[in-house]
């Protein structure tokens, strides 16, 4: 049986942020995904805690909606529940509370920042949400200038706070539309610094799913053990594992 791809960052639901707006847009996203080979979407709606409400009935709603479309269509797809979190000072205490919906209720959680944010107030937070009791999983790792611009660096804060892990957007590893020169990303790579690539999409046009292209392209400048790794194909490790156990 095709395991497929699984994507850990998808703005699926539709009328929560910026992402799918309709739930025709919805259905439309997850065929493309599953035309390409993925067979399993975290859904992950912005939010800001502390800042703004969090509807988390609304978002299992919205998802189960979009799921019994897609069995209608044929999908066997399997949806489930995340957000994409940007870190706010209340981030860490209603997290704790339960308030705050991590990668399909595991321990791990999707993490955003400012593209500026300064290197220890970055540090910090993760510290924090690993001492809450939570593994971070930095979103788009390559966005922040801090640990784009130093390999070595983004190295150092994965050596001292063990648990972060680093997602990259299948764009910036395709190309042309990164943050930061192709040298970086390849660096962060080459380096395997980073654990996970997503979609990161927004709806059909700007960062589709790509989650097969990606894959290919890693296939082709690395190996295939990694290419399967990143893109959730295999599932030896403890993330992917407890992605595959989650309901
Ligand atoms: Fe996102």
């Amino acid at each position: 049986m095709m395991r497929g791809f699984t994507d850990i960052h998808h703005h699926l639901l539709y009328g929560v942020d910026d992402g799918a707006q309709s739930l025709q847009m919805s259905l439309k996203m997850a065929q493309r995904a599953y035309r390409g080979g993925t067979r399993t979407i975290i859904a992950t709606p912005h939010v800001t805690p502390g800042v703004e409400q969090i509807d988390e009935e609304k978002f299992h709603k919205r998802l189960e909606e979009i799921h019994a479309a897609c069995r209608q269509a044929g999908m066997d797809l399997r949806l489930l529940l995340g957000a994409e979190i940007l870190y706010t000072d209340m981030t860490c205490r209603l997290l704790s509370e339960g308030r705050v919906p991590t990668l399909a209720g595991t321990e791990y959680v999707l993490v955003e920042f400012m593209p500026g944010v300064r290197y220890d107030a970055l540090y910090k937070a993760l510290e924090g949400i690993l001492r809450a009791g939570f593994l971070p999983v930095v979103a788009h790792v390559e966005r922040y200038a801090c640990l784009a611009s130093s390999p070595r660096r983004a190295a150092m804060l994965k050596d001292e706070l063990e648990g972060v892990l680093f997602q990259m957007n299948n764009s910036t590893i395709l190309g042309g539309r990164g943050f930061f020169s192709d040298l970086h990303t390849r660096r962060m790579l080459e380096e395997s610094l980073i654990d996970i690539t997503a979609s990161d999409a927004h709806n059909l046009r700007e960062r589709p799913t790509r989650m097969h292209e990606a894959y290919a392209k890693l296939k082709e400048d690395y190996d295939d053990i990694y290419a399967a790794n990143l893109t959730g194909m295999s599932q030896n490790d403890e993330f992917w594992k407890a992605i595959a156990s989650a309901r």
